[in-house]
């Protein structure tokens, strides 16, 4: 993992094992993730039934709090079972726009065995901002946070 990766992961670990609140560690955990280079929103949603439900973020406000399974990039994660990264969120017809500087996304599952139990979304203003690290770095962060959900 790149080093800028294995600190973030670290700092997340240390978040949950805090105190607080299940949805104040959430909330820790997207602040430090935002905080990486290219990682300008940070969102987690769980899967409720056959609605992804936003549990916290950081970054900014999204109006998508609820999100069908079959919309989006979101959905598609939860339709696939799989990671879903997004180069180009413009020339992608899934893509449900919270703004108009986000460029690329990355959704990562959250998963226990071969429950779909929730999703990490990142939103970039950067183009093409995500690749292979980030989903190793993210299945790390996701195997973390399985327990919250
Ligand atoms: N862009 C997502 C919607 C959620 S926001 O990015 C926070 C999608 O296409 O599913």
């Amino acid at each position: 993992m790149k080093p800028d990766h294995e600190r973030a992961l670290q700092a997340v670990e240390a978040a949950l094992q805090t105190a607080d609140a299940p949805a104040q560690k959430l909330t820790a955990a997207c602040r430090i993730l935002q905080q990486l280079p290219g990682y300008t929103g940070v969102y987690l949603y769980a899967l409720e039934e056959d609605t992804l439900v936003l549990k916290a973020f950081h970054g900014r406000v999204t109006e998508h709090t609820r999100i069908p399974s079959g919309k989006g990039i979101c959905g598609a994660s939860v339709q696939t079972r799989a990671p879903v990264v997004v180069t180009d969120v413009g020339s992608d017809p899934r893509y449900l726009a919270c703004n108009l500087e986000t460029q690329s996304e990355i959704v990562f599952p959250i998963l226990r065995g071969d429950a779909y139990l929730a999703q990490i979304d990142v939103d970039s203003d950067d183009r093409a901002a995500f690749g292979a690290d980030d989903e190793a770095f993210l299945a790390r962060v996701a195997e973390r946070l399985a327990p919250l959900f």
